[in-house]
């Protein structure tokens, strides 16, 4: 194969990046077009493995996530628990349904527990302040991490005074036009943006990111991702393909690719050094192997599911999601072999991004 990676100019490039962490727009340009070629692309996940392992070693760490409601008011086109979408069983969990997700967790042996949901305003400010009091007060060695979605500044600091320590909150695009083509007229780039400069001036470690690859994407607005995420410094980087849903307006619409899904993980590691990054289911239902190649191109994170194995196929953000029919046990199982494949180890750690 006609390797570009040996090339002196794109190699260069991405050394500089190394060295540096950061390009100017037009060395940014090269090195994420040069996907679109037949490439190998081994330089770059070698360099983004090497610097994850300066700070990381080979820990791996893991979060629980539950995924407790599937009712959302957004009705974002590309997501299959859209409003829109009725043909979905909804389902909510109750707090102690929430409570013994985790116990179960930490007894498997997390320490990070992902409360995820959509955005569903049956349950009250109190509602969640209750629930991440109780994970704290009965796991006081975890982290609680939200991702919930748009809320106000008072939900915010209401839920991090009750315990709350992380949130996540991907942007799904950090340009503003994009941004309009993904989502109804009812949403808006500048809310979700004030949500995560808000999230972060409470003092939350705050994890933002985007879809590979989503319709509409071009190199131009992945330049401004790395853009935004020098400028922003998250604690955490998701980002996983967009893989399309049968029952949303992007049905028809291309997936993201592995490959280009690997470099912008491999990229962005060498952009933010520290960072906390997945190696997310989306990039395990793409291809049988993708988390395991995530963690070898920079990704450092994993996160099982804990969600009861009844609702799991209802949480269907995309078509053919992986480990809707495992037990959290399974998941764990299966996901520790999968680490050591990759030549790592799963550490069982609250796993705070390095200082
Ligand atoms: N493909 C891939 N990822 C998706 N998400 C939502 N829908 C899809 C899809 N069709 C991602 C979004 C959201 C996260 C919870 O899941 O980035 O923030
Ligand atoms: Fe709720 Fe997309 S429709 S997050």
């Amino acid at each position: 194969m006609h390797n570009l990676y040996n090339d002196t100019d794109t190699s260069n490039i991405i050394l500089k990046l190394k060295d540096t962490g950061n390009l100017t727009d037009e060395e940014w340009k090269v090195v994420l077009a040069n996907w679109e070629n037949e490439l190998d692309p081994s330089f770059l996940y070698a360099c983004g493995d090497s610097v994850c392992s300066r700070y990381y070693g080979d820990s791996v760490y893991i979060r629980g996530l539950i995924e407790f409601t599937n009712f959302c008011k957004n009705d974002c086109l590309y997501c299959g628990i859209r409003r829109d979408n009725r043909h979905l069983s909804r389902y909510r969990l109750t707090k102690e349904q929430i409570i013994d997700c985790a116990k179960t967790g930490y007894e498997l042996g997390f320490r990070t527990f992902v409360l995820q949901g959509g955005e569903d305003m049956h349950y009250t400010r109190k509602d969640i302040a209750d629930i991440v009091y109780t994970l704290k007060s009965n796991h006081p060695d975890c982290a609680v991490t939200l991702s919930i979605g748009e809320r106000s500044r008072e939900d915010y600091k209401v839920w991090h005074d009750a315990g709350a320590d992380r949130y996540l909150l991907r942007h799904e695009t950090a340009d503003k036009t994009h941004y309009a083509r993904l989502h109804p007229e009812s949403m808006s780039f500048d809310n979700r943006m004030r949500c995560l400069y808000e999230l972060k001036s409470i003092g939350y470690q705050t994890g933002c990111g985007f879809m590979v690859g989503s319709p509409y994407q071009t190199i131009d607005h992945l330049v401004r991702e790395m853009r935004f995420l020098k400028e922003f410094q998250p604690d955490m980087v998701g980002i996983g393909p967009f893989i399309p849903h049968h029952e949303t307006p992007f049905k028809n619409e291309r997936q993201g690719t592995l490959e280009l899904t690997l470099k912008l993980i491999s990229l962005i590691r060498l952009l933010l050094p520290k960072a906390l990054i997945p190696a997310t289911t989306a990039l395990g239902t793409i291809h049988p192997q993708g988390r395991e190649m995530g963690l070898k191109a920079g990704a450092n994170v994993v996160m099982p599911n804990l969600s009861p194995r009844q609702v799991r196929e209802d949480y269907s953000l995309y078509d053919n999601k992986i480990c809707t029919g495992e037990e959290a046990a399974e998941c764990i199982g299966c996901l520790t072999r999968r680490v050591e494949a990759a030549g790592k180890h799963i550490i069982i750690d609250r796993g705070d991004r390095l200082i």
